[in-house]
């Protein structure tokens, strides 16, 4: 499982259900990435979703508590081990954690990597993905050269984790 993300200068990734920032440029890698793919999220990311539908052109995974929770056009599963044993089969890299904050913390360790789009900005948050500076399993690989739109600085950057968790152990 990869996982990406888009974060600001304190990793923060959300506010009150929502994005922090609009960067049409970030939707189009994000698209990039993940079609075709399947998607894992947790259901609060998906209400965050334009019309709080799945995406189109990929399995959407929704992760929730709620055994009454159904939506049209996803798979919705109720445990981290039903999630395991979904994506058993399928290629690393076939399967994309997108958050949000609770996925991202239980997850992260379980993906081989993470695409990080680096955004030169803070704004108040109350969603967060952990710094992967910090922790001694992940390496920056690389990011590419700063852009600039809708006055935002952002990079896209590529991390690698050294110790994969299997999903399986949790
Ligand atoms: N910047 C980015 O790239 C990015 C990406 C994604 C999301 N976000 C932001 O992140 C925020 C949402 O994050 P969040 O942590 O509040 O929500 P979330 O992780 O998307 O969803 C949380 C929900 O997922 C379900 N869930 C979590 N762990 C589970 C488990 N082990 N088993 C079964 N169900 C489980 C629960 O659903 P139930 O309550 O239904 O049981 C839980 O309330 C939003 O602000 C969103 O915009 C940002």
């Amino acid at each position: 499982m990869h996982a990406i993300v888009a974060v600001d200068l304190n990793y923060a990734i959300g506010h009150k259900g929502q994005m922090l920032y609009h960067l049409p440029e970030d939707l189009k890698h994000f698209a990039r990435m993940t079609r075709g793919k399947t998607l894992v999220m947790g259901r609060a990311t998906l209400e965050s979703l334009p019309g709080g539908k799945p995406l189109k052109d990929r399995v959407n995974i929704v992760l929730t508590r709620n055994r009454d929770y159904q939506v049209q056009g996803a798979l919705v599963l109720h445990s981290i081990k039903a999630l395991a044993e979904h994506i058993a089969g399928l290629p690393g890299d076939e399967v994309m954690l997108i958050g949000g904050d609770s996925l991202y913390k239980a997850l992260i360790d379980c993906c081989d990597k993470a695409y990080i789009t680096k955004i030169d900005a803070v704004a108040e948050a109350d969603s967060f993905f952990p710094n992967l500076d910090e922790k001694d399993n992940w390496e920056l690989l690389s990011c590419t050269q700063t852009q600039e739109q809708n006055g935002l600085r952002f990079r896209f950057c590529e991390y690698i984790n050294h110790r994969l968790t299997p999903l399986e152990s949790l």
